[in-house]
């Protein structure tokens, strides 16, 4: 099992340009889903909801404001993941989310406590780190069943978000990652040593 996480974690790069002739089956599309739903969120409110963009004309036009990046038409499946807004303890979804895991009132006012007092910019920023966990996750779920990914912040938001029509009041897109099959070999991984970028206290 081990050995399994290593060589996924190798397998994994940001993979620039996929194999438009091959297509994954729902099957696989569905276990790097599962693995988005399964990841960590702060008081588990699973900020995250993930478009899945199979519309070829709406890919096209996203093209254009993503830096032309060919990742985006060429891949098998182009999932847009996106973080919700609306966190405040008042706001409906959050209350839902206490009704729905019977959130003691502790914790609902540990939330009031850590959550409310925030800029609506910080909040925002709160919520969209909740779902690079999960982009991570699905990425590392990929590669272990040797399926190539990249994840993509170069695009003008704004523009993205018209494309796909996303109702600007309740999320905002905090990255693309197409998904597929690799047409050109990986480069070798540029990383640090672990001496410098870990210390022991
Ligand atoms: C948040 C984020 C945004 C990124 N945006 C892009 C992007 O728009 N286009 C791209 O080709 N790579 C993008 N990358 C990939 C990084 O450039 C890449 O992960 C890094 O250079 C390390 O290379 P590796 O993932 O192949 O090991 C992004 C990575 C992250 C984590």
């Amino acid at each position: 099992m081990r050995n399994d996480f290593e060589a996924a974690m190798h397998f994994r790069h940001a993979c620039k340009l996929f194999d438009e002739t091959k297509a994954m089956s729902q099957e696989d599309l569905n276990f790097i889903l599962e693995a988005g739903r399964l990841s960590p969120s702060s008081f588990g409110m699973e900020q995250w909801h993930f478009f899945v963009i199979r519309d070829k004309a709406m890919r096209e036009e996203i093209k254009k404001v993503a830096w032309n990046q060919a990742q985006v038409t060429t891949a098998s499946e182009l999932i847009a993941i996106v973080y919700k807004k609306q966190v405040r303890s008042s706001d409906a979804y959050i209350q839902s989310e206490f009704d729905k895991f019977h959130y003691p009132d502790g914790v609902r006012g540990m939330y009031k406590q850590f959550i409310d007092p925030r800029e609506d910019a910080a909040l925002e920023s709160w919520s969209a780190k909740q779902v690079y966990i999960a982009a991570g996750n699905m990425m590392t779920a990929g590669a272990s069943i040797g399926i190539d990914s990249c994840p993509m912040e170069g695009f003008d938001k704004d523009s993205v978000e018209k494309i796909i029509g996303l109702e600007t009041e309740k999320y905002a897109l905090a990255l693309l990652v197409p998904f597929g099959y690799r047409v050109n070999e990986q480069p070798p991984l540029h990383r640090s040593e672990l001496s410098e970028i870990v210390s022991y206290l």
